[in-house]
């Protein structure tokens, strides 16, 4: 197997997805084939569901929190941390993973682009209350409001149809720019990924157009995968512990 040089002169930036928590026994998007109850994920992922049914939304975020609750990190997520350690500010790990598991492992340079399931915030955008820390499995039947302002509150997701938080996406602008721009090596490892929900599946090809280096580690071959230069087949479980080369 290739290995990845990590040293004094690389910036990493690293996407993951649902694949990186599948061993840690959450299910991934494509492994639900993208359904909840038999009935297409947007439905209960989206603000159209939500404005439709937030019973229901409530009902299959609660399940998501207690299962997300009882998992823990695997190997993928602590070779992350010991990544991030090694390389520090020239180290950014982009995950649209809303499980919290990478920060639960240890990372701390960590943007996650899609929200968090553990918190919640009003469903009202005029409101004035910041999104807030919540693990509280909603009992069916239940849909909480907001102490300030009486709307709704809803889970601090970004669901389809909706966008990323600029904030964000700056953040990983940001440090694509000094990566690209330091003199060093920069590099992209996306794994665990279909690599068929953007814009995290475009960043392949802004890193090349800078002039970046490509990795993927993932168990099928995602949608973009022909567009990475090197690629390694497998669980990122087992393949990231012995992937980095840390000098
Ligand atoms: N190791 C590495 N890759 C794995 C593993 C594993 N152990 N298990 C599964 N995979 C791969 C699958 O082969 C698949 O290509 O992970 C990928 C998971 O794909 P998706 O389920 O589509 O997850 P993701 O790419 O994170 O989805 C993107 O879509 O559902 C929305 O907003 C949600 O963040 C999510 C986004």
């Amino acid at each position: 197997m290739e290995t990845l040089l990590l040293d004094s002169n690389t910036w990493l930036l690293v996407l993951t997805g649902a694949g990186v928590s599948a061993e840690s026994g959450v299910p991934t998007f494509r492994g639900m084939n993208g359904l909840w109850e038999d009935q297409p994920v947007e439905q209960v992922a989206s603000p159209e569901g939500f404005a439709k049914d937030p019973l229901r939304v409530w009902r299959f975020y609660s399940q998501r929190r207690a299962g997300a609750a009882g998992v823990s990190p695997n190997p993928g997520h602590d070779a992350l941390v010991s990544w991030e350690r090694h390389l520090g500010d020239r180290f950014l790990l982009a995950t649209q993973n809303v499980d919290g598991l990478h920060s639960r492992a240890g990372s701390q340079r960590v943007v996650e682009m899609h929200g968090n399931l553990f918190k919640t915030r009003c469903s009202n955008d005029e409101c004035q209350r910041a999104p807030f820390e919540d693990t509280t499995v909603y009992a069916a039947g239940t849909v909480p409001g907001c102490k300030d302002c009486g709307s709704l509150l809803r889970p601090h997701i970004v669901w389809f149809g909706e966008y990323l938080d600029p904030a964000d996406l700056e953040r990983i602008q940001n440090f694509s720019l000094r990566a690209a721009s330091s003199g060093g090596r920069f590099v992209f490892l996306a794994a665990g990924t279909s690599g068929a929900v953007y814009p995290a599946a475009g960043m392949v090809d802004q890193v090349r157009g800078a002039g970046g280096e490509t990795w993927l580690v993932n168990l099928d071959p995602a949608e973009n995968s022909r567009r990475f230069e090197h690629s390694v087949q497998g669980k990122s479980g087992e393949v990231l512990p012995k992937l980095g080369r840390l000098v």
